[in-house]
């Protein structure tokens, strides 16, 4: 699909149809398209400076940039790296986490090089983020990956890969077997552990929340880094400014991109505590990382103005407050669309299971899901899916009655028969050119 133009929580196609914006153009346009403010703080900013680089030498917005992500982080962390994507935001935390033990006083850490994380789960493009997701295909595509990368089974309760029924009777298993990999990979070889709060592209795989308290006692206990990449969970999503903001045991590296600029232009960002960043102070310590666009003034400016309307829209408090509604609302669709077999997720990120038998938890097919995707689309709503599970990322903008649409969308979308009769090429070339089926 070509999209032409956006404006709020909609986007408009080549064709002129107005759909709403249900999976936030790529999870990312947090604020909604069109804001008149990033617009203005980029133009001012071009025509200021239209750029100068992090490297040796600095420029005020990344100054201003960084001090506003250790202020809304609540001091968790003190140092802040700009980067232009969620994989460089992954990939300079891996770096740093090999390089802080590498330069470690106690001999012992300093062949801390393994890198724990959990299967299915996704940290972006590069060799060092694929190499950490694990998935089959890109092994099988671009491999051989790097070695000294091992994932866990992921904490995914509706089909626990422990075989375990219920939590909190399973006794976190899933967290357990962080400890068992430490011990089998051997304590003194890793080097960090790393987690989405959220799995998103794995299905929107929310874990209980001691999980969380769990993992990261582990991570302590074994003196391993705790990275969080909140790349999709980060700046409101889940109803909260930050997934890990409030956990026990708070990450050593936070890894932000996405929703940071609202998609208006290439920003992340990796943030790390004192106690990190001081392992590099020292002739020839320094982290020597960093691509010619990292901090980019113009993508800084634009990343402060949209912060900015994050926090005076409060947009976390109104994704905890829609979000509970539109669960609400989907939660009663289950009752008489029997294909729903799990709906899972937190604030505007949420996750429905499609299933052909509730019981036997049989998946719809690839196929089948975006089968149904389309009908949505032909009704106005663009979402997302991954194999049988449909993704609900709206923009953190949206009120109850954008979240009514999407209810009926969904549930009409549901109805079997609503499109049996007709072939995809028909659907696709209706949706397309008219929005409309009949
Ligand atoms: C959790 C997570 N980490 C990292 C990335 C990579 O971000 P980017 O696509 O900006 O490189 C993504 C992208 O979807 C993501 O969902």
């Amino acid at each position: 699909m070509v999209i032409t133009r956006g404006e709020g929580a909609y986007v408009f196609n080549d064709h002129g149809q107005r759909y709403i914006n249900g999976f936030s153009s790529l999870w990312n346009v947090a604020i909604g398209h069109g804001r008149e403010e990033l617009v203005a703080a980029a133009t001012t900013q071009m025509r200021e400076l239209a750029f100068a680089s992090c490297f040796r030498q600095v420029h005020p917005r990344a100054i201003e940039l960084a001090a506003k992500l250790v202020e809304i982080t609540s001091g968790k962390y003190d140092h802040v790296y700009l980067g232009s994507n969620g994989s460089e935001a992954t990939e300079t935390a891996l770096k740093m986490a090999r390089q802080y033990h590498k330069q470690s006083p106690y001999t012992k850490d300093q062949g801390r090089h393994k890198i724990i994380s959990l299967k299915g789960s996704y940290h972006g493009v590069s060799y060092g983020a694929i190499s950490t997701s694990g998935q089959e295909n890109d092994a099988a595509k671009y491999g051989p990956l790097i070695p000294g990368f091992r994932q866990i089974d992921p904490p995914y309760c509706y089909r626990c890969p422990y075989e375990k029924t219920e939590y909190p009777e399973c006794g976190l298993e899933c967290a357990e077997a962080l400890e068992h990999a430490i011990k089998s990979e051997g304590v003194d070889s890793v080097a960090a552990f790393i987690l989405e709060p959220i799995m998103g592209v794995k299905g929107i795989i929310v874990p209980p929340e001691e999980f969380y308290q769990r993992v990261g006692e582990i991570c302590q206990q074994y003196n391993i880094l705790f990275i969080a990449d909140e790349v999709t969970t980060g700046f409101g999503r889940t109803g909260k400014l930050f997934a890990s903001e409030d956990w026990d045991y708070s990450p050593d590296i936070l890894c932000l991109g996405k929703a940071i600029s609202s998609g208006y232009l290439p920003l992340s960002a990796t943030l790390a505590t004192d106690t990190i960043y001081q392992r590099f102070k020292g002739k020839g310590n320094q982290f020597e990382h960093g691509s010619t666009a990292s901090g980019h003034p113009v993508c800084a400016a634009v990343g402060l103005a949209n912060i900015d309307i994050i926090l005076k829209e409060r947009l976390p408090e109104n994704a905890a407050k829609i979000g509970s509604y539109l669960m609400s609302g989907l939660r009663k669709l289950e009752e008489h669309r029997k294909q729903i077999g799990n709906i899972r997720g937190k604030g505007l990120m949420i996750g429905i299971e499609l299933v052909k038998d509730r019981k036997k938890k049989t998946p719809y097919s690839d196929n089948e899901t975006f089968d149904i995707i389309l009908d949505f689309a032909t009704m106005g709503l663009l979402s997302y899916y991954t194999r049988n599970i449909l993704g609900i990322y709206p923009p953190l903008i949206i009120d109850q009655a954008i979240a009514d649409q999407i209810i009926s969308i969904i549930d009409k979308g549901l109805s079997t028969g609503f499109t049996a009769n007709i072939t995809r090429r028909a659907r696709l070339a209706k949706m397309y050119a008219t929005g409309k089926l009949t």
